[in-house]
């Protein structure tokens, strides 16, 4: 039987993005810039491309197929290294579906039905929202608990979802009596944390608006960035000369923040530089500054998917990886919750 002792739990992080189609920065600034600064920083790191989170809405199977790749090559581009990071799709690892569906018999609906994001997605339309979108909060905790993940890296809109994933281990933890997986701990830092459209400084930046100029794609070439950037929506006041005065200014905050991540400075130092100035100042620097970021990283996504063969493999391999640490861990629940693994050999 399954060791039921407290243990201790060493760090191990965990995150995941979805191949719905087309990166954008605040996915890079929010997810996976991080990713690599926590693969730098020598923990075990596992990132997940979650092709099955992708069809709790409709998806094109070939378009699935080449977003999953581009998402492999945007990560792979962005720095992740496939040998010191574990990087895979997770509909290869099944442990992940399995253990989603004991947490389906855990989660109560009450907390589901708080998740807003939930509500955002399925809109006036819930009853046609297919039940995985209601229950993916679910899956996304198995993903994370399937590896004992002990810190989860994410932008501010998951914060929810992984408030859930905790209230999932807490309550299996106690149903059953013993300490079995770990309360993660969601890392959500930095000034790019919540990075937000162009258009709407109210509104998160998203690969589902309707408007492309609200977003940048990493995809976009280098005038596509540029021209984006220079027609951003602004406010009239030149910029304040501390970062209170950005209060009430969501567009202006916005660009200072995109500003920071992407130079890795602090908010305050891009103040410093521009305090006072127009936008007329920051736009041509944070167009510059971008495209001198981004256009690499554009160019390297573009020769890594020349070679989708070598995706699939570097894939592949991860999902091996990925496979041996989960299985053990969904076995061990198995026990827990009193199944018989008649077929173990
Ligand atoms: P997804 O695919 O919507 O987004 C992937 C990551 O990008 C971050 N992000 C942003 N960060 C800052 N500003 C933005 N405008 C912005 N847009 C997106 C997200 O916060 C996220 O970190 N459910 C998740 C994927 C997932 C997951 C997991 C994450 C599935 N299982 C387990 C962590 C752990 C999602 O749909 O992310």
């Amino acid at each position: 039987m399954t060791d039921t002792s407290p243990k201790s739990f060493s760090p191990r992080i965990f995150s995941g993005i979805q191949p719905s189609g087309g990166l954008t920065l605040g996915n890079y600034l929010g997810a996976i810039k991080r990713f690599v600064a926590a693969q730098e920083q020598g923990i075990e790191t596992i990132y997940c491309l979650v092709d099955l989170h992708a069809i709790t809405v409709w998806q094109d199977p070939a378009k699935l197929r080449n977003a999953t790749r581009e998402l492999a090559a945007g990560y792979l581009a962005a720095g992740i290294d496939p040998r010191r990071s574990i990087l895979f799709n997770q509909s290869q690892v099944p442990a992940h579906a399995q253990l989603a569906w004991i947490f389906n018999c855990v989660a109560r609906m009450g907390w589901l039905r708080r998740m807003t994001q939930f509500k955002d997605k399925a809109g006036k339309h819930a009853e046609e929202a297919s039940v995985g979108l209601f229950a993916y909060p679910n899956l996304m905790a198995a993903d994370i608990l399937v590896y004992h993940a002990t810190h989860v890296p994410v932008g501010e809109d998951q914060k929810q979802h992984l408030e859930l994933a905790r209230d999932i281990a807490i309550k299996f933890n106690h149903d059953f009596g013993l300490e079995f997986f770990p309360v993660v701990e969601p890392v959500i830092e930095g000034a790019a944390t919540r990075v937000m459209s162009l258009r709407d400084g109210t509104k998160k930046m998203s690969k589902s608006d309707p408007s492309d100029q609200s977003r940048i794609n990493l995809t976009d070439d280098a005038d596509a960035i540029a021209s984006k950037i220079r027609k951003a929506r602004t406010d009239p006041e030149p910029l304040p000369e501390s970062v209170d005065g950005l209060e009430g200014r969501a567009e202006a905050r916005n660009l200072v923040n995109i500003y920071a991540a992407l130079a890795d400075i602090a908010p305050a130092e891009v103040i410093a530089q521009f305090g006072g100035q127009g936008f007329g100042a920051l736009k041509p620097a944070l167009a510059e500054l971008a495209v001198e970021k981004l256009s690499p990283l554009n160019a390297e996504m573009r020769r890594l998917m020349q070679d989708p063969a070598e995706i699939d493999r570097l894939l592949g391999e991860g999902a091996e990886r990925a496979h041996s640490i989960a299985q053990p861990i969904l076995e061990q629940t198995l026990d827990i919750v009193g199944m018989i693994r008649s077929r173990r050999g």
